[in-house]
């Protein structure tokens, strides 16, 4: 399907703020996001290492947080509001009202780390990160009793962290699970901030149709290659079953 200029199935390297302007009106049926964080202008949360001072200026210099006409373009392409927007606390607050404004139903999902890094000064540790999820009146969450938790606790995704080069890459199980609870197969999942690509491999995986966006070149790439590489993966997969049924193995 067209999606005005856009077609499902692809990912772009485009500023998403330009481009969801050039999509239709009520042609997308889940959203999840993750924007770049609003970060404490005056210093990294006194973070041990450099390597953590490293993460945190590449974070600060990617933007100051979504804005709020881009809220209203991503309620403009949902068929209904359905969106999961990862967040920090800081960032609560502005989303409720805007969605609570919608009339929107809302959860808080929460993802402990259980390996934090450690910090040094006033505070309490940075070891959970948010999902605000809204959802219009008469919008469905399925799933069953294993997808539906709200709250997670894993360890840092470092494996993922260093296979993906992305600092900011989210787990791809809690993600499936949002699209399960939130999605029908062929539906069609959006992800404006791609990042290593993780919202639209799982889309892919869980046989949803998938659009992305990603503004960085360089990531843009690796999510195109980790999305590719699956494809390739699943084909050699589904070659063998056909082959293995044939020879009747
Ligand atoms: C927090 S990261 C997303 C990480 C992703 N969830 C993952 O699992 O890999 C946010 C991403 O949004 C991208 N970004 C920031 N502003 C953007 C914009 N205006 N349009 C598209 N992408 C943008 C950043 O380059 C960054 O890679």
């Amino acid at each position: 399907m067209k999606l005005g200029i856009y077609e499902e199935n692809k990912i772009y390297n485009e500023d998403s703020y330009l481009a969801i302007k050039k999509i239709p009106d009520k042609v997308i049926d889940l959203i999840i996001i993750d924007p770049p964080y609003l970060i404490d202008k005056h210093g990294s949360g006194g973070a041990f290492g450099s390597d953590m001072q490293k993460y945190h200026n590449e974070v600060r210099t990617m933007s100051e947080g979504i804005k709020i006409n881009v809220l209203e373009e991503m309620v403009r392409v949902m068929k209904k509001v359905n969106i999961y927007i990862w967040c920090n606390k800081n960032q609560i607050y502005e989303y409720l009202k805007f969605f609570k404004e919608k009339k929107c139903n809302f959860d808080l999902i929460t993802w402990h780390k259980s390996n934090p890094i450690p910090t040094c000064n006033n505070k309490y540790l940075s070891d959970t990160e948010y999902v605000c999820f809204f959802r219009e009146k008469g919008v469905k969450v399925s799933g069953e009793f294993q997808t539906k938790r709200k709250f997670y606790v894993t360890p840092l995704n470092t494996k993922d962290k260093n296979k993906y080069k992305h600092p900011t890459i989210k787990p791809e199980e809690i993600i499936k699970n949002f699209i399960i609870n939130s999605s029908e197969e062929n539906d069609l999942v959006a992800d404006f901030f791609l990042g290593s690509g993780t919202v639209c491999l799982a889309s892919k995986k869980l046989n949803r149709k998938y659009i992305g966006f990603e503004i960085e070149p360089t990531y843009f790439l690796i999510a195109k290659k980790r999305i590719e590489e699956y494809t390739k993966e699943e084909k050699e997969y589904e070659i063998k079953e056909i082959f293995e049924d044939k020879i009747g193995t």
